[in-house]
C-alpha cells in the first residue's frame, strides 16, 4: 500500500488524475465512486479531456454502490450523481447497480456478471465515510462480501443528509461487496478533510478487521492511498510516508 499525503484536496485530485490519466489512455475499465471526495479529480479529468484531447472513448465504467427505491433520474441517484460530475461531460457510458429493481438479489447477480463480462475492473477509486465504510459496505460486512443490499448506519445517514434537502435518506443501498471490490487491480482511495482522520488511520494502520471495512485494502496488493494533511492527521506512519513519497523514483510511478 502506498500512502501519498498532498497538502490540498485540490493537490489530492491532481495526483488521483495523474493515476487515472493513464488508465484513461489505456482504455481502460474503470470504478467510479461518487461522493464529494473525488469531485477535484473529476474535475481536473474533465479539465484534461478538454484541453488536452483526454479521450475516454475506449472506457467502460461501472459504479461501486446506489440508493434502493431512488431512479436513475433522481437528483440523488449515483447514477445521475456520476452523469453530471463526468461521464456526460466526457463522453462516458457509466452503468450502476439498478436500486428500484422488483428483485435485488437478482439485479446485485446480474451486476456482478456485467463487470465479470467487461473483464473486470482495472481501477477502482474509493471515497471512505466516516464510519470506514468504502462504497456503502457498513461495519460488520464480511470482507468476501460480494454486490448486495445493506442497511446505512445513523452515522452515514446523517453525513449523506446534507445531500437530500427535506428529503429522508434511503435507509437500505445496493454495494458491490468488500469481495467484489478487492478483484478491482487497483484500488486508489482518495480522503480529504479531518472529518475523515480517524477511519482513515484505522483503515490504513488499524487492525484488518470487518469493524472497518476500508482495513480489507491492506489485503490488496496493488493500494494507492491519497491523502490530504487533514485526513492525514492521526496516521502513526506519516513521516514515512513522506519520506517514501519525496525518494519515489520517476520510474516507479503508481
Ligand atoms: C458515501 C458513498 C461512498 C463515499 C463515501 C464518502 O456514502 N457511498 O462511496 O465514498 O460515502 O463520501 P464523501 O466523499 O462525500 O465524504
Amino acid at each position: 500500500m502506498e500512502v501519498v499525503i498532498t497538502a490540498t484536496p485540490r493537490e489530492a485530485g491532481l495526483l488521483v488524475a495523474d493515476v487515472l490519466e493513464d488508465y484513461v489512455r489505456a482504455g481502460a475499465t474503470l470504478g467510479l465512486a461518487t461522493g464529494s471526495s473525488p469531485e477535484p479529480a473529476y474535475e481536473e479529468l474533465v479539465r484534461r479531456h478538454g484541453e488536452e484531447r483526454l479521450d475516454f472513448g475506449a472506457c467502460r465504467a461501472f459504479l461501486l454502490d446506489e440508493y434502493v427505491g431512488i431512479t436513475a433520474d433522481h437528483p440523488q441517484s449515483y447514477r445521475r450523481t456520476i452523469r453530471w460530475m463526468l461521464a456526460d461531460r466526457v463522453g462516458l457510458a457509466v452503468a450502476g447497480p439498478d436500486g428500484t429493481a422488483a428483485d435485488l438479489r437478482a439485479e446485485a447477480t446480474a451486476y456482478e456478471e456485467k463487470i465479470r463480462e467487461a473483464g473486470g475492473i482495472d481501477v477502482q477509486l474509493l471515497g471512505l465515510g466516516t464510519d470506514g465504510h468504502v462504497g456503502f459496505n457498513e461495519p460488520g460486512s464480511s470482507l468476501s462480501s460480494r454486490t448486495r443490499v445493506k442497511t446505512l448506519t445513523e452515522q452515514t445517514l446523517a453525513d449523506n443528509s446534507r445531500f437530500f434537502d427535506s428529503e429522508t435518506v434511503p435507509h437500505h443501498v445496493l454495494t458491490q461487496g468488500l469481495g467484489t471490490i478487492s478483484e478491482a487491480r487497483h484500488l486508489v482511495l482518495v480522503a480529504t478533510g479531518a472529518g475523515k482522520a480517524r477511519a482513515l488511520a484505522a483503515a490504513v494502520e488499524g487492525p484488518v478487521s470487518a469493524s472497518c471495512p476500508a482495513s480489507v485494502l491492506q489485503l490488496h496488493p496493488h493500494v494507492t492511498v491519497v491523502v490530504d494533511e487533514s485526513a492525514a492527521m492521526r496516521l502513526e506512519h506519516a513521516g514515512y510516508y513522506r519520506f517514501a513519497h519525496e525518494h519515489k523514483p520517476e520510474w516507479q510511478g503508481y
